[in-house]
């Protein structure tokens, strides 16, 4: 082989190369978590040295990267010796990959600073694009100084050229609903006897609609232009009711079966709302919580089986804050919690929600405050939950804050401690009021939860705490889930926090678009499903976009969120960055999540008998709401940056 040397070309490679170095591409689409690519030198211009050997040609480039190149099907192969430049004196750890034409051709395992360079050496006949990759290694980027070193392709007469990643765009995926009735949501309701029953029927298509209930027990009433079920059913038998719920406009009719499930269980299915938390802050009040609750039923979201308005920290007042209008006397003489001026009526304000089939939920601390420091429950826990059953509200949040002044130590004892006297003191309430627990994973809180009456526990810390490091943070905790599927069920799920979509703070007093990208925000839903996560929206739901209201109300998405049988998604395979999930359903299918975490297109694969099925089986795209078609064995998508594909795999053999 001839070795050319390549005059300086700014972009492309002339006719007659042989081989061409990486260097001499233009480097300006490339992509790092820090600095620029530098041309012989490391990323901070000294000379490429890796493991004790120097270099005299190569790039200097810095986790995570990307360097995406078109080769037209000219080239032959790709060299390169790879790893951890010296000057980071043994620290930093990457993972350099080359994915051609979606396929990984190459990943080497974690290098650390120190190691010696890897040699990477591939066959390229054929391939089209090549991405060169460096990762992080999942352990954040610093001191990752990647060098590709001798970095060189061996190519034929085309040119290669270095390409701007695709730009990522916000499609909306979701079908409109028909003009037909669909009646949408779960398929069942917990009660307990002798507790109000609320339920709207959610349902899409034109209005006017007429609904009727078929079966519905004597004491419950429908409206039929509302489809609002209410009633309360006294008598102390355990009973589960099959009713009939229909639907009727002038295009068409529809009908389901619904269970209503007469016993101690509520939430049956991951309870669906919205919070107040992550776009109001301690900006909240009573005409925001009446707009949300507006939002709700004229957005769409309801006929979707969204039910929750939920008010979070800063309705009480303070001591002490920049917002005077939330500051004054905590309790009143009696000792009773007294809201700030900002929420001049709660019973009033829950009536509103109420009125239109929604229900309420609200947010204190054990602690003597909340997090935000307002007036907190800790020594009034039973007068706060008889205000607030009497208030009208049907959900609590309990969020741990500072109760950490009370308890003794962080023995699993004191950490139930709280929570097992609230779930007993809500037991008690002429209403029934889910329990969120809220203390951010302490003690495998997810053990012991469901135990101590709660109906969802966070299972981490907060999602947004930092507005730039949402997209990080929504992979970490989502992703991280995998093993805590044996604590849900019916009635008690984990919950890894809201859904950050749409317009949320960005923490400088403002609010912004959500920083994940389109793909993300496809992932971000789809794993909160599959995971049965509580969906709470806490992005600006009186501002929402076709893109983010197409997010919210694919009801064959939301359907394996609100699946009977309550299962929770696990890991069942994992391969570098490619992710497959799956949860079983109540009618035998497999609700399947493929996902790629890497920043350049793969193709993902999920084997049928890693979800344990084989031969032949009917695929529907969730998402897309469409079939498309039989596969035998496996199924595989390629899949965009960060992207997912959402799968139904029916359990007929067909
Ligand atoms: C904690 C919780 C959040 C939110 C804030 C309110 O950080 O985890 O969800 O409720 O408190 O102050």
């Amino acid at each position: 082989m001839r070795a050319i040397i390549i005059p300086l070309i700014i972009g492309t490679v002339c006719l007659g190369a042989d081989f061409v170095k990486l260097e001499r591409l233009n480097l300006n689409k490339a992509r790092q978590g820090w600095g620029a690519p530098q041309l012989g030198r490391s990323v901070i211009g000294r000379p490429l040295r890796v493991g004790g050997e120097e270099f005299k040609s190569g790039v200097g480039t810095h986790a995570s990267g990307v360097i995406l190149v078109e080769l037209n099907g000219e080239c032959e192969r790709f060299r390169a010796k790879v790893g951890v430049d010296d000057e980071t004196d043994g620290k930093g750890s990457v993972r350099f990959k080359l994915v051609a034409d979606g396929r990984r051709v190459f990943q080497t395992d974690v290098v650390c600073g120190g190691d010696k360079p890897v040699t990477v050496d591939v066959d390229l006949q054929g391939v089209e694009r090549l991405a060169l990759v460096v990762s992080d290694a999942g352990d954040g980027m610093a001191y990752d100084h990647a060098d590709w070193c001798e970095a060189e392709f061996i190519t034929g007469p085309g040119l290669i050229e270095v390409r701007d990643l695709p730009r990522e765009e916000r499609e909306i995926l979701t079908p409109s609903p028909p003009g037909e009735p669909r009646i949408n949501g779960p398929r069942l309701y917990g009660v307990r006897p002798g507790s109000p029953l609320l339920f709207k029927i959610p349902a899409t298509g034109e209005r006017p609609m007429e609904f009727a209930v078929r079966g519905l027990p004597e004491d419950l009433v429908v409206d039929t232009d509302t489809g609002i079920i209410t009633g309360c059913i006294e008598s102390d038998e355990h009973k589960t009711y099959k009713v009939e719920l229909i639907a009727e406009n002038r295009l068409g009719r529809d009908s389901r079966e619904f269970s209503i499930v007469v016993g101690d269980r509520i939430a049956l299915t991951p309870p669906m709302g919205w919070n107040s938390w992550y776009v109001h802050e301690h900006r909240v009040t009573d005409e925001v919580m009446r707009a949300a609750a507006d939002a709700m039923v004229n957005s769409g979201l309801a006929d979707h089986g969204f039910q929750y308005v939920s008010i979070d920290d800063c309705w009480m007042n303070a001591e002490a804050h920049s917002d005077p209008s939330r500051v004054g006397p905590l309790r009143d003489e009696n000792g009773d919690i007294l809201p700030n001026s900002n929420f001049p009526d709660m019973k009033a304000m829950t009536e509103y929600i109420h009125s239109k089939g929604l229900k309420a939920g609200i947010y204190t601390s054990p602690g003597s405050r909340t997090c935000a420091g307002f007036c907190g429950s800790y020594g009034h826990e039973a007068q706060d939950a008889k205000r607030f059953a009497d208030w009208g509200f049907d959900l609590l949040k309990y969020d741990w804050c500072s109760y950490t002044r009370i308890a003794k130590d962080n023995s699993r004892e004191e950490l139930k401690k709280p929570y097992a006297l609230m779930g007993r003191i809500l037991r008690k309430q002429d209403r029934d009021i889910l329990l969120n627990i809220c203390q951010y994973g302490m003690g495998k809180v997810w053990e012991w939860g469901a135990e101590v009456g709660g109906n969802s526990w966070r299972t981490t810390g907060d999602l947004g705490w930092s507005f730039e490091d949402i997209p990080q943070a929504m992979f970490r905790i989502g992703f991280g889930q995998n093993g805590l599927e044996k604590w849900a069920g019916p009635g008690h799920w984990n919950d890894p926090d809201y859904l950050l979509l749409g317009y949320i703070s960005n923490w400088r007093g403002g609010t912004a678009m959500t920083p994940l990208s389109p793909n993300e925000q496809y992932t971000h839903v789809t794993l909160w499903c599959l995971l049965s996560a509580p969906l709470f929206l806490s992005g600006d739901i009186t501002r929402l976009d076709p893109f983010t209201l197409g997010l919210l109300t694919n009801d064959e998405v939301l359907a394996v969120n609100q699946d009977p049988l309550g299962r929770q998604a696990r890991r069942v395979s994992k391969d570098g960055d490619l992710e497959v999930w799956a949860k079983e359903m109540e009618d035998g299918s497999r609700a399947v999540g493929l996902f790629n975490r890497g920043p350049v297109a793969e193709y993902v694969t999920v084997h049928w008998p890693d979800i344990g099925i084989n031969g032949v089986r009917r695929v529907r795209d969730l998402w897309r709401c469409e079939d498309i078609g039989e596969f035998e064995g496996k199924f595989e998508a390629v899949l965009p940056r960060h992207g997912t594909k959402l799968i139904r795999v029916f359990d007929e053999k067909k």
